[in-house]
């Protein structure tokens, strides 16, 4: 029986054209399994948080960018590891979502895969993430969990993905995303 479609959004911690998170998120697109759409947001033009700005109004930027999570079915985290932790760009976006008024990430479906350059596949920004994602009352899967170390050995000049073995992770764990999704659909967890 064919299942009903979802809709993920994706969100890469890593701003550079080059990234190879962002690239990772576009071979999720094309390793998408029947029915599930990936539709890359950026978080480029969200600012730095700022309680006064906030008081002063949301920037459109965070208020979009939460009204498109909560419009998503699941969003898709992309996590470059800095410094042992997620990039600072990707925390200030979470940090401008969690003051949105109807968090847009409590109950909310997620997925996480990261790349790095090291031997560990951003395994450190991943938990840190994970651990956010906790307090926010996201439901994070817990696996297969996706650590693509050495990126610069996984991708070609132009950001393709060219380690099979890595498509392989990241088709299993959109696959175990989707499950959940709409296992949370048929029966959510109470309010
Ligand atoms: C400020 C900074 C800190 C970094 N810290 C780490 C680190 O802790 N662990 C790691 O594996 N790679 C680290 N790297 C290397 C990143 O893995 C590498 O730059 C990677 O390409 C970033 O992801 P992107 O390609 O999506 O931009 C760091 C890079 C930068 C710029």
């Amino acid at each position: 029986m064919p299942q009903p479609p979802l809709t993920i959004l994706a969100i890469s911690g890593s701003l550079r054209s080059g990234s190879y998170n962002t690239a990772a998120l576009r071979a999720a697109q094309e390793a998408a399994p029947e029915g599930v759409t990936i539709e890359i947001a950026s978080i480029a033009g969200l600012p730095l948080y700022d309680a006064d700005v906030q008081a002063a109004g949301f920037p459109p930027e965070a208020a979009g960018l939460g009204e498109r999570v909560r419009a998503a079915d699941a969003v898709l985290f992309a996590a470059p590891e800095y410094n042992y932790s997620m990039s600072g760009v990707l925390k200030n976006a979470i940090d401008w979502l969690s003051r949105l008024p109807d968090q847009p990430f409590a109950g909310k479906p997620i997925g996480m895969i990261g790349a790095s350059m090291g031997l560990l596949g951003a395994v450190r920004a991943q938990y840190h993430l994970r651990q956010s994602l906790v307090f926010l009352d996201a439901l994070p899967i817990n696996r297969p969990e996706v650590f693509i170390a050495q990126a610069h050995q996984k991708f070609d000049a132009e950001g393709h993905l060219t380690d099979d073995a890595v498509r392989g992770f990241i088709r299993a764990h959109l696959e175990a995303l989707a499950a959940w999704t709409r296992r949370l659909k048929a029966a959510p967890p109470p309010a």
